[in-house]
C-alpha cells in the first residue's frame, strides 16, 4: 500500500514537472470559471428536508384528518378491531404522510401498552410490488417476516402462507394500501374481495384496510360488495390553499435553506402557484426545492422569484417529456405529426392529422393504424394534458374536432428532439 502511495506521488511530481506555458493559462481561467462557485455560500443547509420522502415535523392543517383517523383505529388499543378506512383527495393533499404518521403513531403506543399491533403499507404503483396478486401477497408476507420466493408457487400457496401468517399471533394488522386504484388497474379486484373477507377465517389475528386513492371515480365503479366494506369509514382530503401551503413551506424551508437566502415573496409565490394546481403540496415542495437547486447552479446569491418561475418551466418540461418517452411509438408519431401541423396552423382539424400521420409513419418505417385508432391516440394525449381538443359545431357539415397544442415554444423545441431521436 505504501508503496503505491509513493509511487502516485511521483508521478504528480513528474506531471507538474511536464505543465507547459500553455497548459498553465488554460488552468487560470478554470480557476476563473470555478472561483464563483467557491466564493458564493451555500444555498441549502439540508435539500431533503424538500424532497417527498422526508418526514416534516409538524404537519398543519390537517388536524381533521389525523383526529379523525386516530378515533377510527384507536379500538385497536382496547383489543377491537377498527372500521376499514377509505382515503381520498387529489394528489398532494396529505394522504400518504398522514397514513403513514398515524399507523406509525399507533405502532408505537401500542408497543407501550402491551399490544401487539403492526402496521404494513404498500404503495400498488411501487413497481415489481402489487403487479399481480401473487407478488403483492408475497411482499405483505416479507413485511410480516416470511420470506416467499418471488415467483413458481401457485398463487392459492402463496395466499395461504399469507393467510398463515397472519394468524400465527394474535395481533391486530392495519393494512394500508396505497394508490389503491392502480393495485385494481393491474390486477383486477377480487384480491380486494379477499383482503376484505378475511377476517371470517382469522383465528387469531384481525386486519383492518385503510384504502388510499387520488382517483375520485375510483370507489364509485367498485363493486357494490366490496366498496361497501371497504369504506365503513371515509375521510376526505381537500385541496390545500395559498396560505395552508404557505404554513407547510415555511416549515420545511427553515430546515432546507441556509438563513437569509430565500428572496422576498419565493415562499408565497410557489405556494401561489402550487394553489392553483390543486392545492398540490408536492408541487409547492418541488417549486421550493428546484428553484433553491437553479440558485445554487447559477452560483446565486438568493433564490428570487425569477427562480421560481424558471422551477415552473423546467418541472413542466420535465413532466411532459417524461410522459411522452413513456408513450407507445403510434402515440408518439401522432404527436410528433401534431407538432408539425401546428408549426403551419396554431388551430389543427382532426381529418388533417391522418394525412401527415401517413407521410411520418412511412418515412420512419412505422405501421400505419386506422383513422379509428388515431382517434382514440388523439383522445389518450389529450387526458395526459399534452394537446387540448374541442368539438366545434360546424352547422350543417356536422361537428369536427379541433386539436391545438397547449404547450410553451421552449417545450415543443425540447419535444421535437426527444421524438427525432427516438424515431431515428
Ligand atoms: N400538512 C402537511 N404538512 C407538511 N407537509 C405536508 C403536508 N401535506 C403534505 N405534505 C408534504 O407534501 C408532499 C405530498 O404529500 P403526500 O402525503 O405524499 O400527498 P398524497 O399522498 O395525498 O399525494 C409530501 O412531501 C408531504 O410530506
Ligand atoms: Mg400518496
Amino acid at each position: 500500500m505504501r508503496k503505491k502511495g509513493v509511487h502516485v506521488k511521483e508521478n504528480i511530481n513528474n506531471f507538474t514537472f511536464k505543465i507547459s506555458k500553455e497548459t498553465e493559462v488554460t488552468m487560470n481561467s478554470a480557476k476563473n470559471l470555478f472561483q464563483k462557485f467557491l466564493e458564493t455560500k451555500p444555498i441549502f443547509k439540508r435539500r431533503e428536508a424538500l424532497t417527498i420522502s422526508f418526514t416534516p415535523q409538524s404537519i398543519p392543517h390537517r388536524e381533521k384528518q389525523i383526529n379523525d383517523l386516530s378515533r377510527i383505529l384507536a379500538p385497536t388499543l382496547k383489543g377491537g378491531r377498527p372500521s376499514n378506512v377509505f382515503l381520498y383527495g387529489r394528489p398532494g393533499t396529505g394522504k400518504t404522510l398522514i397514513s403513514r404518521f398515524v399507523g406509525s403513531e399507533l405502532e408505537s403506543i401500542s408497543k407501550n401498552n402491551g399490544q401487539n399491533v403492526k402496521v404494513l403499507y404498500v404503495n400498488c404503483k411501487m413497481k415489481r410490488v402489487a403487479d399481480t396478486e401473487y407478488r403483492l401477497m408475497a411482499y405483505l408476507s416479507k413485511l410480516l417476516g416470511k420470506d416467499i420466493p418471488f415467483t413458481g408457487l401457485p398463487t392459492d400457496q402463496v395466499y395461504r402462507i399469507f393467510f398463515e401468517t397472519l394468524d400465527e399471533n394474535k395481533q391486530t394488522v392495519i393494512l394500508i394500501i396505497d394508490e389503491i386504484d392502480a393495485l385494481v388497474e393491474k390486477t383486477g379486484d377480487e384480491i380486494l374481495y379477499n383482503l376484505t373477507r378475511i377476517n371470517q377465517d382469522l383465528k387469531n389475528s384481525r386486519v383492518s384496510l385503510i384504502g388510499i386513492t387520488n382517483s375520485l371515480g375510483f370507489i364509485e365503479n367498485l363493486d357494490p360488495r366490496i366498496r361497501s366494506s371497504l369504506s365503513e369509514e371515509e375521510l376526505i382530503f381537500p385541496p390545500y390553499n395559498g396560505l395552508q401551503l404557505q404554513d407547510i413551506l415555511k416549515e420545511r424551508a427553515s430546515m432546507a435553506f441556509v438563513p437569509g437566502v430565500l428572496e422576498q415573496g419565493v415562499i408565497e409565490k410557489c405556494a401561489a402557484l402550487a394553489a392553483q394546481e390543486h392545492g398540490d403540496a408536492r408541487r409547492a415542495l418541488d417549486l421550493l426545492r428546484v428553484a433553491g437547486e437553479l440558485a445554487e447552479r447559477n452560483a446565486d446569491k438568493k433564490v428570487t422569484i425569477k427562480h421560481v418561475d424558471e422551477a415552473q418551466e423546467k418541472i413542466d418540461i420535465d413532466r411532459v417529456l417524461e410522459i411522452v418517452k413513456a408513450q407507445p411509438r403510434q402515440s408518439q408519431a401522432v404527436l410528433f405529426t401534431i407538432i408539425k401541423l401546428s408549426e403551419r396552423n396554431k388551430e389543427i382539424q382532426t381529418g388533417e392529422v391522418y394525412d401527415e400521420y401517413q407521410e411520418i409513419c412511412k418515412k420512419y418505417g412505422f405501421k400505419i393504424l386506422t383513422t379509428r385508432r388515431v382517434s382514440d391516440l388523439i383522445a389518450e394525449l389529450d387526458l395526459f394534458g399534452i394537446i387540448n381538443t374541442k368539438i366545434i359545431s360546424k352547422g350543417r357539415y356536422g361537428r369536427t374536432r379541433i386539436i391545438s397544442l397547449g404547450l410553451s415554444n421552449s417545450i415543443i423545441k425540447k419535444l421535437k428532439k426527444l421524438l427525432y431521436e427516438i424515431f431515428i
